[in-house]
């Protein structure tokens, strides 16, 4: 039989999902599950890992859990083709990666970029909780439990991805043939890689209140959008205009199309003909903005409306979960018996073992 193809991926429901989480993740979560390509679908929502940086607040884990749910399933997240789940409910997580912590040496966690700069923003440096450390390693049971072989996510999640094929690999050349390799599946575009805030800041974060999320209502929208950060030297419309670091245009690389120019601005064909008229000079930010708006608010739209939809039966929600869940549950179960098997700590299913070693004490009389 030819390998499964699976894809595993997930958030951490520390709050609402942005549209940088949308361009960068999960826009295509959905058309790859509508590709067809895929085997199975696991789509995790992390709260364990939440929990090991927010050990004191875990009411705010709890309240996000259905917020991601909702986004999830507004976006297009569809339970009849993937198994939404929740972490902490698959306890065959918590095992596998306490192995796996045996096979990671302190040194090469802590050399982990992306651990490196969130222990930075979290002021950290000497308090460290030891889950949080460990979380790389924890993500790599995520992904090899289900036998993970696409990882769509963001750009700070390739640090993960490597030290799990490490981790595969170590576990492989030590036990015997038994997890997977997986690959991560960048966004395509530099935009989608890393959305900026609508403040231009370098990265869209609840924290710096520079998002655009994808439950604002058209309101909330049109006001983000219009105090956008876009070329501060850019004060009269006959004046030249810069792209780079314009938020607007990088939003626009993210989310426009042709067809949204015929839709809204047909005055140009394309995003390369505004971006010549705005360097060129002439072209207001107004205009700008104006199309931006109409863009996202035609993206977002369908997706509010779906969520106002499912808010009305959030017990519909939680059943979703649990089905993703218990579906998740059963792969779980079998992986943790092929890796205590591989293992060798499989004792009671091991005949052999309970034969012989009732040998060896037989002989000693
Ligand atoms: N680290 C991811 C985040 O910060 C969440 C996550 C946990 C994840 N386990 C995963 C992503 C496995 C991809 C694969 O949002």
């Amino acid at each position: 039989m030819a390998k499964e193809k699976v894809i595993l991926t997930g958030d951490r429901p520390t709050g609402k999902l942005h549209i940088g989480h949308y361009v960068g993740s999960l826009r295509r979560r959905v058309e790859l599950q509508n590709s067809g390509e895929f085997d199975k679908i696991f789509i995790m929502i992390a709260d364990a890992q939440a929990l090991t940086d927010n050990a004191d607040n875990p009411e705010k884990i709890r309240q996000n859990v259905i917020e991601v749910a909702l986004d999830y399933l507004s976006a297009g997240l569809d339970p009849e083709k993937c198994n939404i789940f929740i972490q902490s409910a698959v306890p065959e997580l918590t095992e596998l990666a306490f192995y796996y912590m045996n096979l990671v040496t302190v040194s090469r966690v802590q050399r982990n970029p992306t651990v490196k700069t969130e222990i930075q923003m979290r002021n950290f440096e000497a308090n460290i909780p030891t889950g949080f450390f460990c979380y790389p390693i924890s993500q790599a049971a995520d992904i090899t439990l289900f036998h993970g072989t696409t990882v769509p996510a963001g750009e700070d999640q390739k640090p993960m991805i490597e030290l799990t094929n490490e981790i595969v690999r170590r576990f492989n050349n030590i036990y015997g043939e038994t997890l997977d390799e997986c690959q991560i599946l960048l966004p395509q575009t530099a935009a989608c890689l890393r959305l900026p805030g609508t403040d231009g800041k370098a990265k869209m974060s609840k924290s710096l209140g520079n998002c655009i999320f994808l439950s604002d209502s058209a309101k909330e929208l049109k006001t983000k959008v219009n105090s956008m950060y876009t070329d501060p030297e850019h004060i009269h419309i006959e004046q030249p205009g810069h792209l780079e670091g314009n938020t607007v245009f990088t939003y626009l690389d993210a989310f426009a199309t042709d067809d949204d120019f015929v839709k809204f601005l047909p005055d140009y064909k394309n995003l390369q003909e505004l971006k010549d008229h705005y360097t060129r000079g002439g072209l207001g930010d107004g205009t700008c903005k104006k199309f931006l708006l109409n863009v996202l608010n035609d993206r977002l739209e369908p997706i509010r409306n779906r969520r106002k939809e499912l808010e009305k039966d959030i017990p519909a929600v939680y059943e979703v979960l649990k089905r993703g869940t218990e579906a998740a549950r059963e792969v779980a179960a079998k992986t943790i018996a092929e890796v205590r098997h591989a293992m060798r700590i499989d004792y009671f299913d091991d005949k052999e073992l309970i034969a012989e070693q009732a040998k060896r004490f037989a002989a000693q009389k």
